[in-house]
């Protein structure tokens, strides 16, 4: 049994990261501030840490516990809300990242994995964006993901090794459907459900590649056996390109009911396409059979037809 610290665990992507450790047997604490997180998403026989990764009073509370290893999984992660208020973007995505770096040192934890973003590259031609691509983020929120994953490489250095996953769009069932600002397919499928009319911001044509979130989990996992992921940054995606008209035509048909969709709008900061190279991934962790776009929505379908109204937050 190891003994692990995941931040964020009260959101769509730590929470299911704690499950996978707790079936696997490991010990977990998460430290999360509930901004967006829920703490009903907590696995129960965890120790829960209540407060910010960005203050530095937060790390007492854990000062005599030895990891084995760190998931830096919280932080801010909408492009949108990084523009209303950069500052605090900045605190969750990266000063959350020196502190945490900070405290692994300290506590002689070197293993250190963190959930970077595919908003690091900003726009790009149409075709696959690979590691060693230039990174020009649009947002404030893939600079500051931007900047953690340089710290990182920094603080190899001083003994830390370092995976940096740089996660493109993660769905599944567990996202969270209250959060309009982030999240396609659960912003999609949560109007679409809760009034049948879906409001697209910005082209149909724009793209995506979307994974699914047990293929995200199992590359965190791989992270911890596979000692080629230290000191790489990897892009965590399918390597398949999907249009928004895509996503909204897959959901209609499973929902088989009457729904409006409009496109009007656009978001600040958004990137008209973008899409993974899996090379990297591929040579570090191997070739896998990724959930198909059609299983995923189904099965992200299915779970959340249990959500009946939404509050826009
Ligand atoms: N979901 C995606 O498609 C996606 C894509 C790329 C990267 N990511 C990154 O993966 C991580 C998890 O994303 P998610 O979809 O689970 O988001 P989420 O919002 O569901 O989870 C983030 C969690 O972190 C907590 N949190 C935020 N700021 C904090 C802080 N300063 N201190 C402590 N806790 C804090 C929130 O309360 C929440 O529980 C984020 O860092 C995000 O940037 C997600």
């Amino acid at each position: 049994m190891k003994n692990y610290l995941v931040t964020g665990g009260a959101g769509f992507i730590g929470s299911c990261l704690i499950r996978r450790l707790l079936k696997e047997g490991h010990k977990v604490t998460t430290i999360d501030n509930l901004t967006t997180g829920f703490k009903s998403n907590i696995p129960k026989n965890i120790n829960f840490i209540k407060g910010n990764c960005g203050d530095p009073k937060t790390y007492k509370k854990i000062a005599k516990t030895k990891f084995d290893a760190i998931f830096h999984v919280a932080g801010q992660s909408s492009g949108e809300i990084s523009f209303d208020d950069p500052v605090y973007d900045i605190n969750a995505n990266t000063t959350s990242t020196i502190l945490l770096l900070k405290y692994a040192l300290k506590s002689r934890c070197k293993r250190f994995i963190f959930a970077s973003t595919m908003s690091v590259y900003g726009s790009k031609p149409d075709k696959p964006v690979k590691e060693i691509d230039n990174t020009e983020p649009e947002s404030f929120y893939g600079n500051s993901k931007l900047a953690s994953e340089n710290y990182l490489r920094i603080y190899q250095k001083y003994g830390i090794k370092y995976t940096s996953l740089r996660l493109f769009n993660v769905y599944g069932p567990g996202q969270n459907m209250k959060n309009l600002k982030q999240g396609m397919v659960s912003i999609y499928l949560s109007q679409m459900i809760n009034n049948g009319k879906i409001h697209v911001k910005g082209s149909p044509l724009r793209y995506r590649d979307f994974v699914y979130i047990d293929d995200v989990i199992y590359y965190f996992m791989e992270c911890l056996r596979n000692k080629k992921s230290i000191g790489k940054t990897i892009n965590i995606g399918t390597g398949k390109k999907t249009y928004v008209h895509q996503i909204i035509k897959i959901l209609a048909a499973l929902h088989k009911k009457k729904i409006s969709v409009k496109y009007s709008g656009s978001t600040q900061g958004d990137i008209n396409g973008i899409y993974a190279d899996v090379i990297l991934k591929e040579k570090i962790f191997g070739k896998r059979m990724l959930t198909k776009l059609s299983d995923g929505l189904l099965s992200m379908y299915k779970s959340s037809m249990q959500y009946i109204s939404y509050e826009i937050i």
